[in-house]
């Protein structure tokens, strides 16, 4: 079995930052905003398995990104999921430092928020590169799958002819390589 597979570390790992680092962020707001410090140690704790997390979920991500078979197109979606990743990661870094010295701080909850929100835009648009572009499926499998759908699509119920466009992106032709 293959260590390190193309298609599973990096799912394996996101999800530890998504959901620690959106409920720490989340406790935060709930503290300033009641004024209390009955979550500061939990809201600690997420801190830093959410930091691990993205850790671990950048790592995983820059070595898919060398190996996983993609288009041209799918390259700069890739590209832009990086580039977030890296921005959002290091706003939250600064944020969870910043909080550790200023505790209970509203600008340091909104900042945290800012952070939040890139989150998600960043799991958006990863889950895009999955579920739109078929990043990490092997180009073999998608012929596969191509196979197996008999070239129909299912649009809202009704049979359609993938040919006539059944990406419901409506995005151009991708032209693939391998890496
Ligand atoms: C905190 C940082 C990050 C988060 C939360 C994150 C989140 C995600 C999510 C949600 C997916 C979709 C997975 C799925 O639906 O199965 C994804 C896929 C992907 N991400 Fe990230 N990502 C992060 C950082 C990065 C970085 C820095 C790179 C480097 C280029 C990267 C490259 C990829 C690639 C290549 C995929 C396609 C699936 C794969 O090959 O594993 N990600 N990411």
């Amino acid at each position: 079995m293959e260590l390190c597979p193309q298609h599973s570390w990096h799912p394996m790992v996101i999800h530890f930052p998504l959901v620690a680092l959106l409920l720490a962020v989340s406790l935060d707001v709930v503290e300033v905003w009641f004024s209390t410090a009955r979550w500061r140690g939990t809201a600690a704790l997420l801190w830093w398995v959410g930091l691990l997390g993205a850790g671990a979920a950048v790592t995983t991500g820059l070595i898919a990104y060398n190996r996983v078979e993609h288009s041209e197109l799918a390259h700069v979606q890739m590209t832009l999921h990086r580039n977030l990743a890296l921005v959002v990661v290091g706003v939250l870094v600064v944020t969870a430092l910043w909080r550790w010295r200023h505790p209970s701080s509203r600008l340091v909850a909104g900042v945290g928020v800012v952070g939040a929100i890139g989150l998600l835009g960043v799991g958006y648009l990863g889950g895009n590169l999955v579920f739109r572009h078929a990043i990490g499926v092997p180009t073999e499998v998608i012929e596969r799958v191509m196979m197996e759908r008999g070239g129909h699509s299912h649009q809202g119920g009704a049979h359609g002819d993938a040919a006539a466009g059944g990406d419901s992106t409506n995005s151009p032709m991708e032209r693939g390589h391998r890496p």
